[in-house]
C-alpha cells in the first residue's frame, strides 16, 4: 500500500479498486458498478484474508483462557479496541465498546444512559433526518421512562438551520441524538456545535456516525460529543461488529444493558456486581474474527488516508451532482453545502424501485425505497428515494454509466 501510494501525488485509485475482488464480476453480463455502499460496503482483501486468517490460524475465545490461541486471539481483540480508538482520537481504549453494530450501540445508548437519566416530562431531540436506529431506541425509552421525543426539521435543501434546532431545546432536554451524516441528504450535521448546545442546557450529545466514520477523519475530542457510534460493515470491514465510544464519566455511571458472561466481577445465586466499562457492555462470547477483520479495514483506510478519503469523495460527489442533474426530469435530493457520501433522487417517470430494478440490468446497483428514514420521506412527501453511495472504490465513470442508465430508465417509461 505504502508503495502503491508513493506513485502519484495522491492515491492510486485504481489501484484502490483492484483491491475489491468483488467489484471484477460481471452483473447480467456488465460490468458491475457498486453504488450502494451506504447500506453495506464491498471488502478489500487485507479485510477477506485477515478475516480468513483468523479462522485458520488465531482462532480461540477471548479473555478465557489460558493457553496460546485463546491469548493471540484477546490480543488481536483488544488490539481492534487500541486501533478504533485511535481511528477517532479518543481518550483511552477504554472508552470504545465493542458491539455488534451501530443499531445495538444505539440501543445501549438509550436504554442505559436514557434510562438512568430520563424522568417524566424531559426531552430527547433528534432531527427528523434521522435513520430508524436513531428514532426506534429513543421512543422504547421515552414510553418506559415518560420522557418526550422531538424532532428538528431540516431546510428544504436538506441543511440544518442551527437557529431552528437551538429553539427547540430547552433544560428539559436531556439527550440531543443526530447523525454526523444524513444517510438520505447527505448532510454533515455541525456536531461541534450540536454538542455545545446541548452541553450548555445540561444535556448530552449522542452522534450516529455510522455515515460519518467512513467518509471523513472523526476527532471526538474535537467534536466535543459524549457518545458517537458506527458500524464496521461499512467501514469496509465484517458484518456483526460495530463501535460505540463514550466518554469514561458515562461509560462507568451506565448500568449494563445485557448480562452474561464477560460482563461480571462477581456472581452469586441472587445478585451479580458488573466488570467496569468497557467489559461492562460486552456479554457473551464477542465477535472474534469480525474484529481481526475491522482491525484489517481501519489499517486499510489509514493507509490511504482519511483525508484523502474525503477529498476523493467530494469530487465525486460533486461530478455525480453535475451529471445527474443534466438528466431532464430528474431531481436531486439533499443539496446541502459541504454534503457528503451518498446521492439521492427522484425521476418525473418512474418510481424509484423501478429505476432500481431496470438499471441494475446494466450492472449498476443502488438502493431505493425509504432507506430506514420514514419520517424523513413523509417530512419531504416522498414516498421513497432511489440513493447513489460512494466508496473508496468509486470513481467518475460509475456516474457516466449511471447517468446513461437513468438516460434509459426515461426511454424505456417515456
Ligand atoms: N443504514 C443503511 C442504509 O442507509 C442500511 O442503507
Amino acid at each position: 500500500m505504502e508503495q502503491r501510494l508513493a506513485t502519484s501525488a495522491g492515491v492510486d485509485w485504481d489501484a484502490i479498486r483492484s483491491d475489491f475482488p468483488i467489484l471484477s464480476r460481471k452483473i447480467h453480463d456488465k460490468p458491475l458498478v457498486f453504488l450502494d455502499s451506504a447500506a453495506s460496503s464491498q471488502k478489500p482483501d487485507a479485510v477477506i484474508k485477515a478475516t480468513v486468517d483468523a479462522y485458520e490460524k488465531h482462532y480461540a475465545n477471548v479473555h478465557r483462557g489460558l493457553h496460546l490461541l485463546s491469548e493471540e486471539a484477546t490480543d488481536r481483540y483488544e488490539g481492534t479496541r487500541r486501533k478504533v480508538a485511535s481511528l477517532i482520537n479518543a481518550a483511552s481504549p477504554h472508552e470504545v465498546v465493542l458491539t455488534s453494530g451501530a443499531t445495538m450501540s444505539l440501543n445501549i445508548i438509550a436504554q442505559s444512559y436514557g434510562g438512568m437519566v430520563l424522568k417524566e416530562g424531559d426531552e430527547i431531540l433528534i432531527s427528523i433526518a434521522d435513520h430508524h436506529a436513531n428514532f426506534v431506541p429513543w421512543q422504547m425509552v421515552a414510553k418506559r421512562t415518560g420522557a418526550v421525543i422531538k424532532a428538528a426539521p431540516i431546510e428544504p435543501d436538506g441543511s440544518v438551520d442551527m437557529a431552528k434546532v437551538t429553539a427547540m431545546v430547552s433544560d428539559r432536554t436531556k439527550i440531543i441524538a443526530m447523525p454526523h451524516v444524513s444517510n438520505v441528504l447527505g448532510t454533515v450535521f455541525d456536531i461541534k456545535a450540536l454538542s455545545d448546545l446541548a452541553h450548555a442546557h445540561g444535556a448530552v450529545m449522542v452522534v450516529d456516525g455510522c455515515q460519518g466514520a467512513v467518509h471523513m477523519p472523526v476527532d471526538v475530542a474535537a467534536l466535543g460529543c459524549d457518545f458517537y457510534v458506527f458500524s464496521g460493515h461499512k467501514l469496509y470491514g465484517p458484518s456483526g461488529i460495530g463501535v460505540l465510544w463514550g466518554r469514561s464519566e458515562w461509560l462507568q455511571a451506565m448500568p449494563p444493558f445485557l448480562g452474561g458472561g464477560s460482563m461480571i466481577d462477581r456472581v452469586s445465586i441472587t445478585s451479580s456486581t458488573y466488570a467496569d466499562a468497557p467489559e461492562r457492555f460486552e456479554a457473551g462470547t464477542p465477535p472474534i474474527a469480525e474484529a481481526m477483520g475491522l482491525s484489517a479495514a481501519i489499517d486499510y483506510v489509514q493507509a490511504i488516508g482519511m483525508d484523502q478519503i474525503r477529498d476523493h469523495e467530494q469530487d465525486l460527489i460533486s461530478y455525480a451532482h453535475q451529471r445527474l442533474s443534466a438528466v431532464d426530469g430528474l431531481r436531486l435530493i439533499g443539496t446541502a453545502p459541504g454534503k457528503s457520501g451518498v446521492v439521492s433522487f427522484v425521476m418525473d417517470c418512474a418510481h424509484p424501485h423501478d429505476i432500481s430494478t431496470i438499471i441494475d440490468r446494466s450492472g449498476i446497483a443502488i438502493r431505493a425505497g425509504h432507506h430506514c428514514a420514514q419520517p424523513l420521506h413523509d417530512f419531504l412527501d416522498l414516498p421513497a428515494t432511489a440513493r447513489a453511495s460512494v466508496a473508496v472504490y468509486n470513481q467518475r465513470s460509475d456516474f457516466d454509466r449511471l447517468a446513461e442508465a437513468l438516460e434509459k430508465v426515461k426511454v424505456i417509461f417515456q
